[in-house]
């Protein structure tokens, strides 16, 4: 069979890949399929992808690499946290929220330092997040002067130590936040779980995306 052959028949076919997110989406995400007929393991492990009964693949991506496998159509749809499409430059079709893994993107800092309760930002403000783009339009739309300092994780620590005086976050339970002293400052957005399509692929396999989607959106996280 011919690349342009092969390529036509998986993309008329009604199977689709399902990018999934691992972390703290990954639960709520699993079940959510499980209960719409995909069923995908309770814990992926080390697995990278799976093929599941009714002949779904499904592939299992670190959050912020979810839109990258849709846009490139590596992937038909996927489920990803709005947090993560806040930031991405790659450009996905949101079709639903599909309502879990609810949870803030805050701006916190150290209970000590009083800024929760209108004490004077330093005039060199530096603020530490995952959420580079975010933050510096929210501190932009104030005209507040910033300097951002993109870190990858674990940055609650980063106002502990000196290495900024305020943190854009999210929480989810709050506990993190709590257990190291931290309080919000300023609510920045909300963010659910959405489930996203490649545009081009969405035409193509209208039907089995709109089905699943139907499904996902009736299903209940166990
Ligand atoms: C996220 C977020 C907070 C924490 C909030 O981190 O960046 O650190 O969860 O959750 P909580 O309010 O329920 O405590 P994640 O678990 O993704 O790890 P990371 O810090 O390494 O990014």
């Amino acid at each position: 069979m011919s690349d342009v052959v092969a390529r036509f028949t998986e993309l008329s076919e009604d199977r689709l890949t399902i990018a999934v997110p691992k972390g703290a989406l990954y639960d709520d995400a699993a079940a959510r399929l499980r209960s719409a007929g995909v069923e995908v393991p309770r814990d992926p492990g080390r697995r990278l992808t799976v093929t599941t009964p009714d002949g779904s693949r499904v592939v299992f991506l670190r959050p912020t690499d979810v839109p990258a496998y849709v846009e490139f159509g590596a992937a038909d749809c996927g489920i990803v946290g709005a947090d993560v499409l806040w930031e991405t430059e790659r450009s996905v079709c949101e079709l639903a929220d599909l309502g879990f893994g609810a949870c803030r993107l805050v701006v916190a800092g150290r209970r000590d330092d009083r800024f929760h309760e209108g004490a004077q930002l330093p005039t060199f403000l530096r603020v530490a997040t995952k959420f580079e783009r975010t933050a510096e339009a929210f501190f932009a739309e104030r005209d507040v002067p910033v300097q951002i300092i993109k870190l990858h994780g674990s940055v609650e620590l980063s106002p502990l130590v000196g290495l900024a005086d305020l943190i854009v976050d999210l929480v989810a339970t709050g506990n993190t936040l709590r257990e190291h002293d931290l309080v919000v400052v300023n609510e920045i957005a909300s963010s659910t779980a959405r489930f996203v399509v490649n545009p081009i692929r969405f035409r193509v396999k209208y039907a089995a995306i709109t089905a699943l989607l139907a499904r996902l959106e009736m299903g209940v996280p166990v």
